[in-house]
């Protein structure tokens, strides 16, 4: 047994070194602050250790350092639950599980499929006796398996002559996500826009196809903040050109688009054609900013465009080349961008292919069809990564700052968050006070301070309308917090009842998108006819309803390190029914949604935690915690409840610039209630030196009187409106309402509370 070395960081994390010692991190930005206290030690016993910490073990582990990979084994009691693993196609319990962390295009997002887009190296263990974290520092292959190879144990290889393996403890989990969230450097508050409703498909083809999608969306009273660009913008699917035919004035069409209100998103993939005269392809070749095969040339793929080269993102030139390209593209007005193909993926490696089909590649640069249509992908495993063809070979290599060359194994699962690091440099480039928008597919931890996560190409299955929470959950709980799945499915065919359950649970995602394959049927929300439209728009609605709640949701994920969604067990871990479950998630501690994932339901059975009661959002009726209880589902509507003595803001817009009509508080009080507004410009980095609005409305309800006490928090920041509508929720009429020298305008159970902003 070798020498580990170990070191407490803080109260709540340490370190234990496996292996060689590894300078670096692409996830761990600075080690997180000693904020003292805690003992930590690390105690030899027979055939493993103990990490000790005030005295308690937290758990055991044992490990071969000495082979390759690194052999990682720690034991697992009876009743621990295991979550994490990030995106994983899996319930939120992952126990009994076998997870490959390498980052693959994985389309259809099948149950077996497995290693998938991103990977979370990071997994907690909870029961009632103990709660803590492991994350594996590495952006190489690991392989895990929790209670499969060896019972009672989780079994990690890491293939990799070191690894820094991070131990988060804490009370709770929320004491654990914290710690993670800190672990990998604070996310930054995207646009307000970015959290609207986003409509996409594969492809728009055309200017007037957009025009027209963005004006019928409007005319239809959809709400909606964007409107995406597959790559059937661009010319012969070369990233930063427009194919001129079919958009030949995309600046009029950017400010057609911005004049109705909405921001526009378009794909930049990472392959990049290998074409003379191509700029952004010289411009990079000039810093010979490529990755390289093994003779120190170019390495080459095949993607949408034919023969691609793959910008080297470790080196800082290149990251600052990629950046001026970014900039210079949303100088047009390009708002968003979203980064696909990046884990990275390939049709084939040139180097492989045969003469005929590299013949095929050269000149398969045409606007109309994909160079080479997907393959299912070869099967993995932990041997034979390189001889996959669809991926990079793991001895393609990289060149860092400092000259060393690097081979891509070790590099792999970081490449997207490398790139997304570049990304944003080039909207600060163009805009250092502004914030950005980026979506990604593939990721690992860190890349939440770049950009928001999606799973990739999912199906219109109900089975994957259903795990999709599990997935985002796990994410959130993972550090990533801006997450979503395509809504309706990326491929196959949705019917329409299908297209509205999922509207309405991806109102409730942190991001919401609605996206499809050219190779499916369209998904706009007018498609399915009238009165399945008059579903999806009220579901699209919801999303706006709740907006001020989800934006005072994410500001506490930037602040506090808090997940927007949430598994029940994150907030009731001592409820034991919830940790399990996941067909249902909480908005925020106090906003529990229940999706429907079946067709032809219209009820469905909800579990309520114990210890609070609830309120039916819909009926107002109040059921008590701690049991089970049959929720009315009718088609047009997603089952949602309150827990008492909590509230949410809530309004009514068309898109974010609406967003300008009065907040309402809406309030489930039956003793006290405290709920907070936050606003702020929505589009600045002016927030972070609180340059923000907070008020603080307080409900204290005695007998039949109610008092509500409203605060100002922090007024660096001047909402447009002038006042704040209260909205009490329950059947229980209130007698009498003190509101102090407030003036109120009273109904049944609604009243307009006028807060003096500049006061
Ligand atoms: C794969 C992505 O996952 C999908 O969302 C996109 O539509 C296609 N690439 C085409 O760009």
């Amino acid at each position: 047994m070798g020498a580990v070395r170990f070191s407490g960081v803080n109260s709540n994390i340490a370190v234990i070194q496996l292996g060689r010692p590894i300078e670096g991190s692409f996830a761990v930005v600075q080690p997180p602050p000693p904020s003292g206290g805690a003992e930590w030690r690390i105690e030899s016993s027979t055939e493993g250790w103990r990490v000790v910490r005030e005295g308690v073990e937290i758990f055991w582990f044992s490990v071969n350092e000495e082979t390759r990979p690194i052999t990682f084994r720690q034991k697992l009691e009876l009743g621990d639950k295991v979550y994490g693993f990030g995106e994983k196609y899996a319930r939120l319990n992952r126990r009994y599980k076998r997870f490959n962390m390498w980052n693959v295009d994985q389309p259809y997002n099948q149950p077996s499929g497995d290693p998938t887009y991103a990977s979370i190296p990071l997994y907690i263990v909870f029961s009632a006796k103990r709660c803590f974290g492991v994350y594996f520092d590495y952006a190489g292959y690991i392989g895990f398996d929790t209670d499969i190879e060896r019972v009672g144990e989780v079994n990690v290889k890491v293939d990799s002559e070191g690894v820094r393996v991070y131990v988060l403890w804490g009370e709770t989990i929320k004491d654990v996500v914290a710690s993670i969230y800190s672990l990998f450097g604070r996310f930054t508050l995207p646009p307000k826009w970015a959290l609207g409703y986003h409509q996409c498909r594969y492809s728009y083809m055309s200017q007037e196809e957009v025009l027209k999608v963005a004006s019928t969306i409007r005319s239809r009273g959809i709400p909606c903040d964007a409107i995406w660009l597959d790559i059937d913008y661009m010319d012969g699917y070369a990233d930063f050109t427009w194919c001129v035919d079919r958009f030949p004035s995309p600046k009029r069409m950017i400010e057609e688009l911005h004049t109705m209100g909405f921001r526009l998103v378009t794909i930049v993939d990472v392959g990049l054609p290998r074409r003379e005269g191509y700029h952004p392809y010289h411009l990079l070749a000039e810093a010979d900013g490529f990755m390289e095969d093994e003779n120190g040339e170019p390495f080459l793929g095949v993607v949408w465009p034919g023969v691609c080269v793959f910008p080297d993102f470790v080196r800082s030139e290149v990251r600052a080349r990629w950046a001026r390209l970014i900039s210079d593209w949303l100088a047009q007005g390009v708002d968003g961008v979203w980064l696909d193909m990046n884990e990275p993926s390939i049709f084939l490696q040139v180097a492989k292919a045969s003469r005929e089909l590299k013949r095929l590649c050269e000149h398969s640069a045409n606007t109309e069809q994909p160079a080479l249509t997907l393959r299912s992908l070869p099967r993995l495993s932990t041997v034979g990564l390189d001889k996959t063809e669809r991926m990079v070979p793991i001895d393609a290599i990289h060149t860092n700052d400092s000259g060393e060359r690097v081979a891509h194994s070790v590099i792999h699962n970081a490449y997207s968050l490398l790139e997304a690091w570049a990304t944003h440099d080039g909207f600060k480039l163009l805009n250092p006070e502004g914030r950005w928008f980026i979506l990604t597919r593939a990721g690992f931890p860190g890349i939440q301070r770049y950009a928001a996560l999606w799973t990739g190409d999912n199906q219109a299955d109900w089975g994957q309308l259903e795990m999709s929470v599990p997935q985002l959950l796990t994410l959130s709980m993972c550090g990533l917090p801006f997450v979503g799945a395509d809504v309706g499915g990326f491929g196959d065919d949705a019917d329409p009842e299908l297209m509205i359950r999922w509207t309405q649970l991806g109102a409730f995602y942190p991001f919401f998108r609605n996206h499809s394959s050219r190779y499916s049927n369209r998904r706009e929300p007018w498609v399915f006819g009238e009165a399945y439209e008059r579903c999806i728009r009220d579901a699209v609605k919801l999303r706006y309803r709740f907006l001020p709640q989800l934006y005072a949701l994410f500001k506490r994920a930037a602040e506090g390190g808090e997940p927007v969604i949430r598994p029940l067990v994150y907030e009731f871990p001592e409820d034991e029914a919830t940790w399990d479950i996941d067909s249902e998630f909480l908005v925020g501690s106090n906003l529990l949604v229940a999706p429907v994932t079946q067709p032809g339901l219209r009820a469905r059975a909800v579990y309520l935690p114990s210890g609070s009661k609830w309120l039916d959002y819909w009926s107002h009726r109040v059921h008590s915690g701690g049991g089970w209880v049959l929720a009315d589902a009718p088609l047009e509507r997603i089952p949602i409840f309150i827990r008492e003595n909590t509230g949410v803001v809530v309004s009514e817009a068309q898109h974010i610039n609406t967003q300008n009509s009065k907040p309402v508080i809406e309030a489930y009080v039956e003793a006290e209630a405290r709920v907070e507004l936050y606003d702020d410009d929505g589009s600045t980095l002016a927030y972070k030196r609180g340059e923000y609005f907070q008020l603080d409305a307080h409900f204290v309800k005695h007998e039949n009187t109610l008092s509500i006490i409203t605060k100002k928090l922090n007024t660096g920041y001047k909402p447009s409106y002038t006042s704040v509508g209260i909205r009490l929720l329950g059947r229980e009429a209130i007698e009498n309402l003190n509101l102090g020298t407030i003036p109120v305008e009273a109904q049944t159970f609604e009243y307009t509370l006028n807060v003096d902003i500049d006061g």
